[in-house]
C-alpha cells in the first residue's frame, strides 16, 4: 500500500482542542487494527498474563507496533502503547496521526494507562486513538478527549 501523508500541522499548538488533522482513511484503519492485534502476540506478560498490542501510526503513514513488555522487577515493565511510542522516536519519527490499541478483553474496549496518554501527549495532542475489542469493533477519541487540561513541553516555557 502506498503510503499516506497526513496534515498534522496544528500539533502542539496550545489552543487547539479539536482534531483539524486530515482524516484516517478505511483502509489505513484496518491496517492499524490489524497490526496491534498481530502484536499483542509478541507481547511478554508472563506476571500478569494481560498481553496488549498497540499500533502507531505516524504522520508520515509509518506504522510501529508495539507490545507490553513485563519484568521479574514489576515496576520495570512497559506498556504496549509506550514501546511503539519509543521504537518511533528511536527511529526519528516524532509526528503521530493515530495509535490503535488491542487486549484480550471481551467486555470492554482497552484503554491507556494515565502513564501512556501523558507519554502520547508529549508529542502532540491532535491525534486519534483507536481502542479495540477481540472481534474488531472500537471506540475512538482524541487524545485532548482522553487526557484534557494536560502539561506538556509548551508549559514548561511559560514561566
Ligand atoms: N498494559 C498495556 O500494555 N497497555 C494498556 O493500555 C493497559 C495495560 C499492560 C501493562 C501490564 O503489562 C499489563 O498490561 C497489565 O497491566
Amino acid at each position: 500500500m502506498a503510503q499516506v501523508q497526513y496534515d498534522c500541522s496544528t500539533g502542539n499548538h496550545p489552543n487547539i482542542t479539536n482534531s483539524t488533522a486530515s482524516p484516517v482513511g478505511h483502509e489505513q484503519i484496518q491496517l492499524l487494527l490489524h497490526v496491534c492485534k498481530e502484536a499483542k502476540k509478541s507481547a511478554y506478560c508472563p506476571y500478569s498474563r494481560f498481553p496488549v498490542g498497540a499500533a502507531l501510526l505516524t504522520c508520515d503513514g509509518k506504522i510501529f507496533s508495539g507490545c507490553n513488555v513485563e519484568n521479574a522487577c514489576y515496576p520495570l515493565g512497559i506498556c504496549a502503547e509506550r514501546t511503539a511510542i519509543q521504537k518511533a522516536v528511536s527511529e526519528g519519527y516524532v509526528n503521530f496521526r493515530a495509535m490503535a490499541i488491542a487486549s484480550n478483553t471481551e467486555e470492554d474496549f482497552i484503554v491507556p494507562c494515565g502513564a501512556c496518554r501523558q507519554v502520547m501527549r508529549e508529542f502532540n495532542r491532535d491525534w486519534d486513538i483507536y481502542m479495540t475489542k477481540p472481534d474488531g469493533t472500537y471506540i475512538v477519541k482524541t487524545l485532548q478527549e482522553l487526557l484534557p487540561l494536560s502539561f506538556g513541553p509548551e508549559d514548561l516555557k511559560k514561566f
